[in-house]
């Protein structure tokens, strides 16, 4: 049941001077995709690179986050809803704080990342689509979970017998055969200096 008789409070250092702390825009990069598409990889990859530059950053990851906020939750549909809703409510904290958040879960539906999308500012959303097909992620398969899934021993597994719906209209589409993780990450980077959320 909801809580009532609550009120907002408002605090008295603002959003905009933890902002003015930093060089960075404050932003959610979420990657999407696959398990063993390569969005944790990524995503660390971009981490390093961000803190080389001296910013400021932290990266939600779905397995780390399933092992406390979310270890109630399974792999139904309603139980990746509520993961997603709950990260998506953490990263809007983040970016509160004024941080830049990389976010790699693989969010399977598209109401659910849109739904974090509709909780940011116009922009401060990236969805970032780790675009690595089912095959490419079995041949792979980095914790012999797809072998599992394929001998019936993980139900509800994304590609196998649970979807996965690709993004319509991502922000930035990263094809893992075409490049390393770090130069993955750069593309980001570039992203996000061309939209002014990185100094140049
Ligand atoms: S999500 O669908 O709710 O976004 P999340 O990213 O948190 O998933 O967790 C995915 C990780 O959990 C996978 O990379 C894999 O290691 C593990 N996992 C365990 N069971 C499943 C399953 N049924 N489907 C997908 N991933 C699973």
């Amino acid at each position: 049941m909801s809580a009532s008789n609550l009120v907002w409070h408002d605090h008295q250092v603002t959003h905009a001077e933890r902002v003015a702390r930093h060089a960075q825009q404050p932003a959610v990069l979420w990657f999407t995709g696959l398990s063993g598409s390569g969005k944790s990889t990524i995503a660390n990859a971009l981490e390093v690179e961000l803190l080389a530059r001296g910013l400021y950053s932290y990266l939600l990851d779905g397995d780390n986050v399933r092992h406390g906020l979310c270890k109630d939750l399974g792999f139904s549909d309603a139980d990746r809803v509520e993961n997603i809703r709950r990260v998506g409510e953490v990263a809007k904290l983040f970016v509160d704080a004024g941080l830049l958040v990389l976010t790699a879960f693989i969010s399977p539906f598209r109401a659910d990342r849109d739904m974090v999308r509709a909780l940011l500012p116009e922009g401060r959303f990236i969805e970032i689509f780790v675009d690595t097909d089912l095959a490419e992620c079995e041949r792979r398969d980095p914790k012999g979970l797809y072998k599992k899934a394929r001998a019936g021993q993980i139900p509800n597994f994304t590609g196998i017998d649970s979807p996965y719906e690709p993004p319509e209209q991502p922000e930035l589409v990263l094809r893992t055969a075409q490049g390393a993780p770090d130069v993955m990450a750069r593309e980001v980077i570039d992203y996000l200096q061309q939209r002014g959320l990185l100094p140049a």
